[in-house]
């Protein structure tokens, strides 16, 4: 074994060259990288000796993309779409030996290559969409040659990781190696090639899907139109589409060049960057200061979960989809078979659209079973408390689970906002009390807000975190307040937009601005989807509030046809003149003469508030990093990620024209808008949120 630099070795088997790279933690391709590739491709191209190529890599994974951590700064030499050159140019075949993710430059440098094989684990893909950028290593012009026009512009501006078996039928993998045994198969595969004089397959040369999209130059149009709703606001996706019409329109050399400029010009927008911010805000999430990486993790084989709701259902469903047991109680049997059922329902839907087979829906299915018995959660490693939201009957169950659990068991709650410290006072053993806030639905939203009370121990704040990783969460560590981090910002929206609207903004108003904004959906539209009902109570409602008296007209959202808005047998919305005139008759008994609130108001009341209270929940301690928040929204309700978040968005803003908006506001409509005294302060020192 020959050591080209630190990270690139060679070494020969027979007269096979093997180059192997080893940059941990995901042998992205950074300058060494990329230096060691150039000196072990012309090496191994040039030497008589050596008849074939293989390239692998060591550790976890093949290269799984640029070295995102050098964006934004000057680049060396050479790139790697300059292996174009050398690799076109060789009379040898070269192999990708492809393991764990083959993702952005990785897969565009495999697909220099001339051939790829894969065990069946890896999975492979384009995700830049996912970082603001579109992969610029001549991915947008190799993939539709290997896969089509279609499938290439759905797994670019997806992002979407392809599993093996699937990038086999692709044709991105020539061969599935045996797992375990990917070297091995990859020289023999290289040797077959040179026995059976194999041509060398360059994709430049790859011409039947392109000449197939050219008979069809409506194809991305039509993309276009069928993903609107998705890509809006994004500027990845178009020029993506951009650079493989130039695939289709242009010789494969012009077409590297188009996608050099379209490239260029997303890597100096501002998105790029706040995608990267997100993409490192998400990692750094899983830190905890003082709960070392070391720190002891418990073994969580089994799961119980308090309560068959929609929420308990839906988080057993996330244990079940990693293999773990879990086991519901209830308090009434038709209430389990009830909540069994839709679980069973749910895995048949995904499994109606492709996303399962049968068989794997009843593995799982069997993985979760039901009990009456709250003793019957004796033997379990961790129990999930997903009952309704009463502090008293939460506490009677925690103190029943005490005398159940087994030591050392992690109790876990639920709860969206009540005092975690308090519901741990109701056993013995407060350190192992933990706040595991899911967010609804729960088997598909992918935040998880892990709550630290005032005596949850080390071993399970790291159990919990690193589980949230296993089953497919983005974890954010927070401290107890009313609503936690997520919630308590939520309300500073909830309240304005109710305030637009009693001013003379409408309910639809509020909603485009924020869509528009890049949210999926407005606070009102978001209220008719959940159900304007949750925590209202007839007997108590006096019609005070707008919701009291949609609710007691029957106006209960989507579920019953009408709520802020009217709908149609689709679900359609259209705005309502029953809810105006409610609105306009509210304002009239108050004596408020509605005035026209700009686009530009309805968005700084709604959004200031937020950043405000982000700031004064950095100031109480109750998130690590302002990244946090940044996370905890994106992944919980639906904040843009290419605006990189909350925070980092008051950022761009400036956190010195957030203040003076939320002084004047505080001037011309009170103390609601009373700015965080760490806002002042960072304003008059000059920082940044991110700097907190
Ligand atoms: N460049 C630089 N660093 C990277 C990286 C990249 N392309 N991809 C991952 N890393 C770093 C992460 O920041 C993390 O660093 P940390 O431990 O200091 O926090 C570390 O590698 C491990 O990444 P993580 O995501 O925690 O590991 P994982 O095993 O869960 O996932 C991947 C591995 C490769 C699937 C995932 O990291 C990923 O999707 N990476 C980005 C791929 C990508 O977008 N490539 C195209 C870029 S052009």
């Amino acid at each position: 074994m020959t050591a080209i630099n630190a990270v690139t070795d060679l070494s020969m088997d027979g007269d096979i060259a093997v180059i192997t790279l080893n940059s941990p933690p995901v042998n992205a391709l950074s300058q060494a990288v990329r230096e060691g590739l150039e000196a072990s491709f012309k090496q191994t191209l040039a030497d008589p000796k050596v008849k074939g190529v293989v390239l692998i890599c060591e550790g976890k994974t093949f290269v799984a993309g640029a070295d995102i951590r050098e964006f934004g700064k000057p680049r060396k030499p050479p790139s790697t779409k300059d292996f174009y050159k050398l690799l076109d140019a060789s009379t040898k075949p070269v192999v990708a030996a492809i393991h764990g993710t083959a993702l952005g430059g990785g897969l565009e440098l495999s697909m220099m290559c001339h051939y790829r094989v894969a065990v069946p684990s890896a999975r492979c893909g384009l995700p830049e969409v996912n970082i603001g950028i579109l992969p610029g290593g001549g991915g947008t012009q190799a993939l539709p040659r290997i896969v089509g026009v279609e499938r290439a512009l759905e797994m670019m501006t997806t992002g979407r990781h392809v599993p093996a078996k699937e990038a086999h039928e692709l044709g991105i993998f020539d061969a599935l190696a045996p797992e375990g045994q990917l070297r091995a198969f990859a020289v023999d595969f290289t040797r077959k090639l040179i026995a059976e004089n194999k041509p060398i397959k360059r994709v430049r040369d790859l011409n039947d899907k392109i000449d197939e999209a050219r008979k069809h130059p409506e194809v991305f149009d039509k993309f276009r139109k069928a993903n609107a709703r998705r890509l809006r606001n994004m500027t990845a996706p178009e020029n993506i589409i951009k650079c493989v019409e130039a695939a289709v329109a242009l010789p494969f050399d012009d077409g590297l060049k188009r996608e050099t400029e379209l490239s260029q010009e997303l890597h100096s927008g501002p998105q790029a960057p706040a995608m990267r911010h997100s993409f490192f805000a998400e990692r750094e999430a899983a830190k905890i200061p003082d709960v070392p990486d070391t720190t002891e993790v418990l073994p969580v084989n089994s799961v119980g979960i308090i309560g068959a709701g929609t929420m308990g259902g839906g988080i057993a469903m996330n244990f079940a989809n990693v293999g773990i047991p879990v086991k519901i109680i209830e308090t009434k049997k038709e209430a389990l078979e009830r909540g069994l059922s839709v679980i069973r329902k749910n895995y048949e839907r995904t499994a109606q659209r492709g996303g399962l087979t049968m068989d794997e829906v009843e593995k799982r299915m069997k993985l979760i079973s039901g009990s009456l018995e709250l003793g019957d959660l004796k033997d379990v490693d961790l129990i999930i408390e997903a009952i309704f939201e009463r502090m008293d009957v939460k506490k009677d169950v925690f103190a029943k689970l005490d005398a159940v659990a087994k030591p050392g068991a992690i109790l876990a709650t639920n709860t969206s906002g009540l005092n975690i410290d308090e519901i741990a006072s109701a056993t013995k053993r407060p350190e192992s009390v933990i706040g595991l806030h899911f967010f609804s639905p729960a088997n598909v939203m992918k935040l998880l807000e892990v709550v630290r009370a005032d005596h949850t121990s080390k071993a399970i704040i790291n159990t919990s975190m690193k589980l949230a990783k296993k089953i497919g969460k983005v974890a954010a560590l927070v401290g107890v307040c009313p609503g936690f981090v997520g919630n308590r910002i939520l309300r500073q929206r909830q309240v304005e937009a109710q305030n637009l609207v009693l001013e003379g903004a409408m309910p639809w108003d509020v909603d485009r601005v924020l869509y528009n904004f890049g949210f999926p959906m407005g606070p009102f539209a978001m209220s008719d989807l959940a159900g304007l009902d949750i925590g209202w109570v007839k007997e108590n409602s006096k019609g005070e509030t707008l919701r009291d008296v949609l609710c007691e007209m029957d106006r209960r959202g989507q579920k019953t046809g009408a709520g802020y808005y009217d709908y149609d047998e689709n679900r359609n919305a259209k705005p309502s003149p029953v809810t105006e005139k409610i609105i306009k008759d509210f304002m009239a008994k108050k004596g408020v003469n509605g005035r026209h609130i700009s686009d530009e108001e309805i968005l700084e009341r709604c959004l200031y508030p937020m950043i405000n209270e982000g700031v004064q929940i950095l100031a109480d301690r109750k998130a690590i990093r302002s990244s946090d928040i940044d996370v905890i929204w994106q992944y919980g309700y639906g904040f843009p990620h290419y605006r990189g978040g909350i925070m980092y968005y008051g950022d761009q803003i400036g956190p010195a024209k957030v203040l003076a908006k939320m002084k004047e506001f505080q001037a011309q409509m009170g103390d609601r808008f009373k700015p965080s005294p760490l806002l002042e302060k960072i304003v008059a020192e000059g920082k940044r949120f991110a700097d907190i």
